[in-house]
């Protein structure tokens, strides 16, 4: 755990210079608007240690697999997310000295990223080695009602001396990824231009020939009036820039706006890219900084509205979930179907791929709590349009007959991970996926989407399961053997419970879905099934069979085997771990791990998360208490289960405990690898820790269920729900519920087990 950034409640502020904490605070400080984002790299050059990344949505190349042992099946490629045109950049000199704040004595320095605004500034005062000390000041966004533009604004200040300042703002295309496998460059460079105050580029990725436009509209202010600086050009293949030298008087302010555009083919065809990405940045820069700003903050205040938690009484974990709201925010706006949550976002290279499992069974309650259901929708529709892929991979692995396996990591529906006991074992993916369409339903009562899109889906996994399973003659019982269950540090188990509970259960919802979709729409029912060559008979009744006859490895006491032989482990519990044996993924070999018991995050507990209607409250509280003694949680996914849990069983110390290490898991660097980039996904988990913890978050026979519980060090906490074309505003505080419905739509609720009724733009005040 490293804590070096202040509490307050919409800012994260890092106010000194510590060069070891450079590479952290570049990730926790990016920012983004959904179509692009970037690591908080510096404007000015900076020769320490950094992680440089700019990265646009949707856009990557197929690194070449590197594998010391190659086995069948393995795919050819891992998609990386791509470090693009570094459009940051201002190299900056003081009298022919270039600044660097590696090289030069920092005597203040303020980063600030304000979350409520989403902007990222940086205020220092550096002194130089020739004595010469200069202020500088600089603030960015990318904007989020313009979301192909960015714009920054650079000043510097000389205290100490008239200077001669020399700015140059750049486009930088010649650009590579640390991660690389094979250290190529992934791209190549199509068109570059310069023109007095503007530069284009155009790159393309290499195999997958996405083309990126960028565009510079640069304006010079001295004490902020316009003025017009003789420019020099420059430029050559990748790299535009234009260089402005000016004389100031000390304590003059010279100030350059560069205005940015960030374009992608998925967008634009590839003969007008450059011409659009022109259009827009001139558009941007015609606007101006504080047009595009007032925009871009109202754009924020109305995300804000839907999705702010508010809680009173303990800063630290205000700061927390709104530094969770707001990089999930940053990072999928919910507007294209083609574009998912990466595990990293737009904050670090690590995680290459876009979508895994974390999508489905983190991202979607958050989204469906806090934005309307299209843009859950999309989500499950980016799947449902990758299902041929799936099921193409399905056939790579030896299954027949339209089942599909989803992959574990992907861009376009293809699975791109290359490690065997993830690639071809961690099948669980596909039960998250099923698990996805079952909650959308839930929550949204679109029951139109399962005729639409879901059944078929639910389909192609429900005959992957009917053939991945096989009959064990000993148990008598259907068994999955050779998977890799959520917990990563056990490989090729046999009759993992969470797998085989999933499979199980995927099979029954089919089931129950086929008698939706039959009653609601017969006709395109029968389309479904003629087109999918399904047998009725033969296939819904083996798949009775697997429900009726799946082996659920469970202990005499209750408590379900994580896999089978878990109990041949030695039972330690994590509490007799020497610290400094932790993180033991850090510190340990691999195959101490893998004999251990120790579990990396909720595995069977995911599965009691999942269908906790299923269990009483004895069992769950007996495997929670198992279960949490063995888990180290080196997943930043597993504790918000653990809190839902933990919260079920009134266990509020250990669930504020675990709230607080996944809201504050990348500010407080618990699993020490911030630097890499944040976890996404899991502030996802967070906001569920939340909702679902502390709230009681459950939709019951179409009606939203709330148990709230407030950590004792809380006074309040409040948050809005968009359900089922209502918007309440629920408020905790003081052993009472206040419930506002903002809209005109009338609510129904279950508080503590009784039933409410809220008129459209009533409100409820209920003592509990
Ligand atoms: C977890 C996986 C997860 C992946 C991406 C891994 O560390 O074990 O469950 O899908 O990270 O977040």
């Amino acid at each position: 755990m490293k804590k070096y950034l202040k509490v307050d409640p919409w800012l994260i502020i890092e106010d000194n210079f510590n060069p070891d904490n450079h590479r952290s605070s570049e990730s926790i400080f990016s920012i983004g608007n959904g179509q692009f984002g970037q690591r908080a790299n510096f404007e000015e050059d900076y020769s320490g240690k950094t992680l440089q990344g700019t990265y646009v949505a949707g856009v990557y190349y197929p690194d070449k697999t590197k594998v010391g042992w190659w086995k069948n099946g393995y795919p050819e490629y891992f998609a990386k997310v791509l470090n693009s045109t570094n459009f940051t950049g201002i190299k900056v000199k003081i009298d022919g000295e270039s600044l660097d704040l590696s090289k030069c004595e920092v005597l203040s320095f303020t980063r600030v990223l304000n979350m409520k605004e989403g902007t990222l500034s940086r205020d220092f005062v550096a002194e130089m080695s020739s004595g010469k000390q200069v202020q500088v000041s600089a603030c960015r966004f990318l904007s989020m009602a313009k979301p192909e533009t960015g714009v920054i604004s650079y000043s510097i200040k000389p205290l100490n001396f008239d200077a001669e300042i020399e700015f140059t703002p750049y486009l930088d295309g010649n650009v590579v990824n640390q991660d690389a496998n094979w250290d190529e460059v992934f791209w190549k460079q199509i068109k570059h231009e310069v023109d007095g105050n503007e530069a284009y580029l155009q790159t393309q990725t290499k195999k997958t020939e996405f083309d990126v436009a960028n565009g510079m509209f640069v304006k010079s202010y001295l004490d902020n009036a316009e003025i017009n600086i003789t420019l020099e050009n420059s430029s050559k293949e990748g790299f535009v820039s234009a260089t402005y030298k000016q004389k100031i008087s000390k304590n003059s302010e010279l100030k350059i706006l560069k205005y940015i555009s960030v374009l992608s083919s998925l967008n634009h065809s590839r003969e007008s890219i450059l011409s659009d990405a022109k259009k827009v940045v001139r558009e941007a820069a015609a606007e101006g900084y504080d047009k595009m700003l007032a925009d871009h903050k109202q754009k924020w205040a109305s995300i804000w509205e839907h999705s702010d938690i508010i809680i009173e009484g303990d800063a630290e974990a205000q700061q927390g979930i709104r530094f969770n709201i707001f990089h999930l925010n940053q990072t999928y706006t919910g507007e294209d179907e083609r574009l998912n949550v990466g595990p990293k976002g737009f904050t670090g290279e690590k995680y290459g791929g876009a979508s895994y499992w974390d999508t489905e069974a983190y991202c979607i309650p958050f989204f469906l709590a806090t934005a309307p259901p299209r843009v859950s929708k999309n989500l499950l529709l980016y799947r449902y349009k990758q299902l041929d892929k799936a099921i193409e991979n399905g056939q790579k692995l030896g299954f027949t007959d339209g089942a599909a396996l989803f992959p574990m990591v992907t861009m376009n529906g293809e699975e791109c991970h290359n490690e065997w006991e993830i690639t071809f074992e961690e099948i669980h993916r596909n039960g998250a996926m099923s698990y996805a369409i079952y909650n959308y339903v839930l929550h949204t009562g679109d029951e139109g989407y399962l005729v639409d899109y879901g059944l078929e889906v639910l389909i192609a996994l429900s005959r992957f399961w009917a053939q991945r399973v096989n009959f064990s003659e000993e148990k008598k019982k259907y068994v999955i053997l050779g998977v890799t269950g959520p917990n990563e540090y056990e490989n090729n188990v046999n009759n993992n419970w969470y797998t085989n509970k999933i499979a199980q259960w995927t099979l029954k919802y089919t089931l129950e879905a086929v008698i939706k979709v039959k009653k609601a729409n017969q006709q395109k029912y029968s389309a479904l099934i003629q087109r999918l060559k399904l047998d009725e008979n033969k296939e819904y009744k083996f798949w009775n069979e697997i429900i009726s006859n799946m082996y659920l490895p469970e202990r005499e006491d209750g408590i379900f085997l994580q896999q089978d032989g878990y109990m041949d482990k030695e039972q330690l519990t994590v509490d007799k771990l020497d610290p400094k044996h932790r993180p033991i993924n850090q510190k340990w070999s691999w195959d101490r791990i893998l004999r251990s018991v120790f579990i990396k995050q909720a595995d069977v507990l995911q599965g009691i998360y999942f269908f906790e209607n299923e269990f009483s409250n004895e069992t769950i509280e007996k495997n929670f208490d198992f279960y949490e003694a063995r888990t180290v949680h080196e997943s930043s996914l597993s504790p918000c289960v653990h809190v839902v849990l933990a919260s079920k069983l009134q266990r509020m110390d250990k669930a504020y405990e675990l709230y607080l290490r996944t809201s504050r898991l990348d500010i407080d660097d618990y699993n020490h690898e911030v630097h890499e980039g944040l976890h996404i996904t899991s502030m996802a988990g967070t906001y569920m820790a939340i909702i679902e913890g502390f709230a009681g978050k459950r939709v019951s026979n179409g009606k939203l269920v709330l148990n709230p519980q407030i950590p004792e060090k809380w006074t309040s906490f409040t948050f809005k729900i968009l359900f089922r074309g209502s918007q309440l505003r629920i408020e905790f505080k003081g052993g009472v519920t206040n419930i506002e419905n903002e809209s005109e739509v009338p609510a129904t609720i279950i508080l503590k087990g009784k039933e409410y009724r809220i008129g459209g733009n009533d409100k409820i005040n209920i003592k509990i």
